[in-house]
């Protein structure tokens, strides 16, 4: 009698994560997947950056980690590294984005875009502008990253209101964590949307 096949499970989906800073987005998302929430793997974390507090992260949390500034580059690694989709989280580079990448990297941006999004709009400038303009409400969007910052098509919003004696500390806290469920959810949506 002949033994049953082995079972194999599916090939995880590979994230290749890039970031510029703190590597909170990072941690959410490897924090996610040990879980069993987010059904990947981190094939490798790239910063544009030597030396700071995300690297530093990725090492901690035992994901390979490069450190490159050029775009090639970068996409060498990520092919080397067989990455199925690119995450970038709070990577402040424009990335051109090679033809067999495209529709394969996704952006989270703490703001309901296309509002308060573009050059220069990051971190705190974000949350302050949103302030100033006196929005009743703010959030995050997940996009597919084309040429432009903070540009492409949106996969998922997430709405949190802006609420009275906000300043931008509080106003990002409360931002950072819709964005801290709205990655991970972009993430399956955008397999369920490859798997058509
Ligand atoms: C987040 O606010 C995200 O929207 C933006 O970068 C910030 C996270 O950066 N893209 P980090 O993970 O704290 O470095």
């Amino acid at each position: 009698m002949s033994s049953p096949p082995p079972t194999e499970s599916p090939p995880r989906l590979r994230l290749g994560i890039l970031l510029s800073g703190t590597g909170r987005t990072l941690v959410n998302l490897s924090d996610r997947i040990a879980a069993g929430s987010l059904a990947a793997e981190i094939a490798l974390v790239i910063s544009d950056r030597p030396d700071v507090v995300g690297l530093h992260r990725a090492h901690a949390l035992g994901h390979p980690t490069a450190v490159t500034r050029e775009a090639s580059a970068t996409f060498d690694l990520l092919r080397e590294h067989r990455v199925d989709l690119v995450c970038l989280a709070g990577y402040l580079r424009l990335l051109p984005i090679p033809e067999d990448f495209a529709g394969r990297v996704l952006n989270i941006h703490p703001s309901l875009l296309p509002k308060f999004g573009g050059r220069g709009m990051y971190g705190h400038h974000v949350h302050e502008a949103v302030l100033a303009a006196h929005e009743r409400e703010s959030g995050c969007t997940v996009h597919l990253c084309d040429d432009q910052y903070d540009h492409g098509t949106v996969l998922l919003q997430r709405r949190v209101p802006v609420l009275p004696g906000d300043d931008a500390d509080k106003l990002a806290a409360r931002v950072f964590a819709a964005e801290c469920e709205a990655y991970p959810a972009a993430i399956a949506a955008w397999v369920s949307r490859v798997a058509g």
